[in-house]
């Protein structure tokens, strides 16, 4: 990174659907910015909150305590005023009036769109990756996708003892919005005998009903199928399995539940060196950035460049899953 320039001000926001660690990213960033004698401006409700100035001056202290706590602390919303030019216009507005010298933005694919336009307006932007779907295509890892990794894990883990008992299948679905990542994940975790994933397609007679009828007649007596919600719906998947199989499925929506709870280590630990590393970027003078995690080194990208990337499954993974569960 460049030499440090002086910033006198910098604002932080949580936006689209909130992720746990978001509160260890702010955390971050706050106290990284007071220890540079950087002031640092919280900013509630997302971009909605930058439009009406919903403000509010952080310190070392406003951030106690939140390192363990899911959910964010400066709220989060989705905000359809700030895809319109005057939005966006009142939004930039509204840093130069508070004085906002740079913003980091944390959250996803929405996020880091309205990251793009409000630099295009002047305001130095950073975007930090902080989403369960994992998505984000310049990073490897997105902030809160171990947590609700372990969240479902944990559920699914649990209606297995159902299953097993009723000689049942338990259909799954979780969310993800449009990618897979956090159902292979689950799935693999899980033991899951099939995995659906909207980035890939199935043959469902071959790849699931003769799977499961040959684990069948092995001697297996409960089933675990994972189903992306970008896939479509675990109940017409369930259908299709009693249907032609016989076997009674039942089907589990985890929904928002994936997206509480006390974040993993791993998710606040690379909170942190993300929050960290977005100030440090502000610092240097830099805008228009996402930050990412790439091979376990936190590096940064023009944002524009990154919402143009696209992210794939993980290939191995994937094989490994179809290969090792039956
Ligand atoms: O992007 C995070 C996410 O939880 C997706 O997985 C899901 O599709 C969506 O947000 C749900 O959005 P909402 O909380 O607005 O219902």
């Amino acid at each position: 990174m460049n030499k440090e320039k002086a910033v006198n001000t910098i604002g932080v926001l949580t936006s689209g659907g909130d992720a746990p660690g978001m509160n260890a990213a702010i955390r971050a960033i706050v106290r990284t910015a007071v220890a540079n004698d950087i002031k640092c401006l919280g900013i509630n409700r997302g971009y909605n909150g930058l439009i009406n100035g919903d403000i509010v001056e952080l310190d070392s202290r406003s951030v106690d305590g939140i390192l363990n706590r899911g959910g964010t602390m400066l709220y989060t919303a989705r905000c359809e005023e700030f895809r319109t030019e005057e939005g966006l216009k009142k939004a930039a507005d509204m840093c130069r009036y508070r004085g906002i010298e740079g913003l980091v933005v944390i959250g996803g694919d929405g996020t880091f769109r309205g990251a793009l336009e409000l630099a295009k307006h002047g305001v130095p932007v950073i975007g930090v990756p902080g989403t369960i779907d994992n998505d984000i295509a310049c990073s490897q890892y997105s902030i809160g996708f171990d947590t609700a990794c372990n969240t479902a894990l944990d559920a699914t883990d649990k209606l297995r003892d159902t299953m097993q008992s009723h000689e049942r299948c338990s259909v799954v679905e979780v969310m993800g919005r449009n990618a897979g990542h956090l159902a292979l994940y689950v799935g693999i975790a899980s033991g899951a005998t099939a995995i659906l994933v909207p980035e890939r397609t199935v043959d469902f007679g071959k790849d699931i009903i003769d799977k499961i009828r040959k684990s069948r007649i092995q001697g297996k007596n409960h089933f675990i199928v994972i189903v992306a919600e970008g896939f479509g719906k675990a109940e017409m998947v369930a259908d299709k399995i009693y249907k032609m199989t016989g076997i009674e499925a039942r089907v589990t929506v985890l929904g928002h539940v994936q997206r509480g709870g006390s974040p993993s280590a791993r998710d606040r630990v690379t909170a942190s060196r993300m929050g960290f590393y977005a100030v440090k970027l502000l610092q240097a003078g830099k805008s228009g950035r996402a930050v990412g995690l790439v091979d376990s080194e936190i590096v940064d990208f023009d944002i524009g460049e990154a919402l143009l990337m696209k992210k794939d499954l993980h290939e191995e993974s994937y094989d490994v899953s179809r290969l090792i569960s039956n």
